[in-house]
């Protein structure tokens, strides 16, 4: 497939890449710093995306067959660059005509409200006492700002018309990509405590022409 990789520099987008590349993917890598890409035959657009700039990135989505962005903010004052980049995004994918979009955002979002849902449920069906009242509390209290930029994200997402899938991941850990890894559709994987961003890009290609998981949001854990 012809894939555009978002964020190809980070943790997840990495991995991502060069998962893709081992596949025998097309792909395109829009970063903000080129110099940071491993050697890999690809293309690359370079494409800062808190000022994003449509034109570039509808060169970058251009005759893709989908986009898979691991894109995050890498402080809080770095907050709102997922759902700024993620609109910008989209608007270039409905320029370009593209439809398939897997992102990346975090357990904790399905209990965080936002314009397009603002009665979340108060705790995730599948986390357990422990994440209920410990994990998550502390999580959402220490990424507040990261959290509502995911959920924007999110939402941004559900009224995009696009075929979405979001991948909801526990703690991030390092680690190579194994395959052995649970999902759940919907909500967090029960007792799903943490998962590799090896496993979570794995998971993101997996899904990318499983027509079950668009317009899903998908826990993944170990
Ligand atoms: N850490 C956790 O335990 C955890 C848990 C659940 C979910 N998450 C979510 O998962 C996301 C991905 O995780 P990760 O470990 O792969 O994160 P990461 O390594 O921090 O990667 C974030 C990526 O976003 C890119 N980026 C940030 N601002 C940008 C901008 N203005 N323009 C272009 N690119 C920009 C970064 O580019 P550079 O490489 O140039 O900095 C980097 O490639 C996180 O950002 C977070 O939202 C994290």
């Amino acid at each position: 497939m012809r894939l555009t990789i978002v964020a190809a520099t980070g943790g997840i987008g990495g991995q991502l890449l060069t998962q893709a590349v081992a596949a025998g993917h097309q792909v395109t890598a829009v970063v903000r710093n080129p110099a940071r890409l491993p050697d890999l035959p690809v293309r690359v657009v370079t494409a800062d995306l808190a000022t994003p700039d449509p034109a570039v990135l509808r060169t970058a989505v251009d005759e893709s067959d989908a986009v898979l962005s691991g894109l995050g903010a890498r402080s809080g004052a770095e907050a709102g660059v997922a759902s700024r980049g993620t609109r910008a995004l989209i608007e270039a994918m409905g320029a370009a005509g593209v439809r398939r979009i897997v992102v990346v955002s975090a357990a904790s979002v399905g209990t965080v409200p936002s314009p397009g849902r603002p009665n979340p449920p108060r705790h995730n069906p599948g986390d357990g006492f422990f994440m209920r009242h410990l994990a998550a509390p502390l999580a959402k209290a220490a990424f507040r700002r990261h959290y509502v930029d995911l959920a924007l994200m999110e939402d941004a997402l559900r009224d995009s018309g696009l075929d979405w899938t979001v991948s909801r991941p526990p703690r991030l850990v390092g680690g190579h990509p194994t395959g052995r890894y649970r999902t759940a559709y919907g909500q967090n994987v029960r007792a799903g405590m943490f998962v590799s961003r090896a496993n979570v890009a794995h998971h993101m290609l997996d899904v990318l022409d499983r027509p079950e998981t668009v317009h899903q949001v998908i826990g993944v854990a170990h």
